[in-house]
């Protein structure tokens, strides 16, 4: 049968929106400093056009994702409302180092074509490879891709995504310090971001923390559940982890001379499934519906209070080729009908 390809995704993304607007209701992240991750390691996403309108519709004006894919840059054509933040494979950043002229070639082939009509704030340059092997080749495609944005006069930010793992200690929160390992890859980098005014991206994951030893940290206190001080750290009390978390990489900053960088929060999150009893529905929603009020109310932390964070949670859909457990469980959304897994507010 010759059935038209386009005929048929056309249908099945009108289905799509249909039961987008069926049940979108309980979902709601409408801020301008709250944004959502989109990854792709799934076979049974759906199409990114179909996803784009899931975003208009629940008010999400910022996303992340993890490489510069032709297919979600075209569907985010026209919608500029929608402020981006784009990721350098990891697997190009050696040859990306090796030669400024590569990450010419680089921009033009899968940044610019876009620029007319896609609001790309920043393209990230390697996630979480920083402390490890490949951590040292992030500085010198930084430095590239920041001369080549500021000589084409291009509002677009650089900068790179590290996880909380370059943290040797993290408790008390003002105890926070890098590795040695970490120190030597990731100084540089925080140096230059000072330089440039711009923030650093680090992933977030109380969960993990919490995971690794049940027994003695708290739920309320890792899923923002109690108003009380949990941990009293001289003068700065804490009554969430992420807070404590957070601040810690402040201090560990700090004491490396890198004292007003920004952090921005690029992924956070919750699995609904894959470790038993820690993992349901409604502990996911409610990790992330308060995150969400969290970074809505604008109190910061107890180290930088008052200060206004992004934060983006991970992820916007169930992600069915990442490794089993938990790691496929972290989605919003179920990629097959599109339906929350669980409500947010
Ligand atoms: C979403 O939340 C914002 C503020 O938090 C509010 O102004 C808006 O009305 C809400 N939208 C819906 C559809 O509930
Ligand atoms: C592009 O995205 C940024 C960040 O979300 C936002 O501040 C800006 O207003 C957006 N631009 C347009 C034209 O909407
Ligand atoms: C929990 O804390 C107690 C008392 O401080 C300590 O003896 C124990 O080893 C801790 N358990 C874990 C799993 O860290
Ligand atoms: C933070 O804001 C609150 C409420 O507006 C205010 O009482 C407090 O003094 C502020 N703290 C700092 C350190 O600016």
């Amino acid at each position: 049968m010759d059935c038209p390809k386009k005929v048929v995704l056309f249908i099945l993304s009108c289905i799509a929106i249909l039961f987008i607007h069926k049940n979108h209701v309980s979902l709601n992240v409408t801020a301008s400093n709250v944004g959502l991750n989109y990854g792709l390691l799934g076979n049974n996403l759906p199409a990114p056009s179909v996803v784009i309108s899931l975003y208009k519709s629940i008010g999400v004006t910022k996303i992340r994702i993890f490489d510069p894919n032709t297919d979600v840059l075209n569907a985010l054509r026209g919608h500029r409302d929608i402020g981006v933040t784009v990721g350098v494979k990891d697997q190009d950043l050696a040859a990306l180092a090796a030669s400024e002229e590569a990450v010419k070639g680089w921009f033009a082939t899968n940044i610019e074509p876009y620029l007319a009509d896609v609001n790309i704030t920043v393209i990230t340059v390697g996630n979480e490879v920083i402390p490890g092997p490949i951590g040292p080749q992030v500085l010198p495609v930084m430095q590239s891709l920041t001369n080549l944005v500021k000589s084409k006069g291009l509002p677009i930010s650089i900068s790179t995504v590290v996880s909380t793992s370059g943290l040797g200690q993290s408790y008390p929160p003002s105890a926070g310090m890098f590795t040695p390992q970490a120190r030597e890859q990731l100084i540089p980098v925080l140096k230059f971001l000072s330089q440039t005014n711009t923030p650093i991206l680090v992933n977030m994951y109380p969960y993990f923390a919490y995971a690794s030893n049940p027994i003695n940290i708290s739920l309320d206190y890792t899923i923002f559940n109690t108003e009380a001080v949990v941990v009293q750290d001289g003068p700065l009390g804490y009554s969430n982890i992420f807070d404590a978390i957070f601040d810690a990489f402040v201090w560990a900053m700090e004491k490396e001379g890198v004292k007003d960088l920004s952090i921005v929060v690029s992924e956070t999150g919750w699995p609904s499934a894959g470790n038993g009893e820690l993992t349901t529905p409604d502990i996911a929603a409610k990790y992330n519906g308060n995150f969400v009020k969290h970074i809505k109310s604008g109190k910061g932390t107890p180290k930088r209070p008052n200060s206004s964070m992004d934060g983006y949670l991970f992820a916007t859909f169930n992600e069915n080729q990442k490794p089993t457990g938990t790691e496929q469980n972290f989605g919003l959304y179920d990629p097959i009908d599109m339906k929350p897994i669980y409500k947010l507010f």
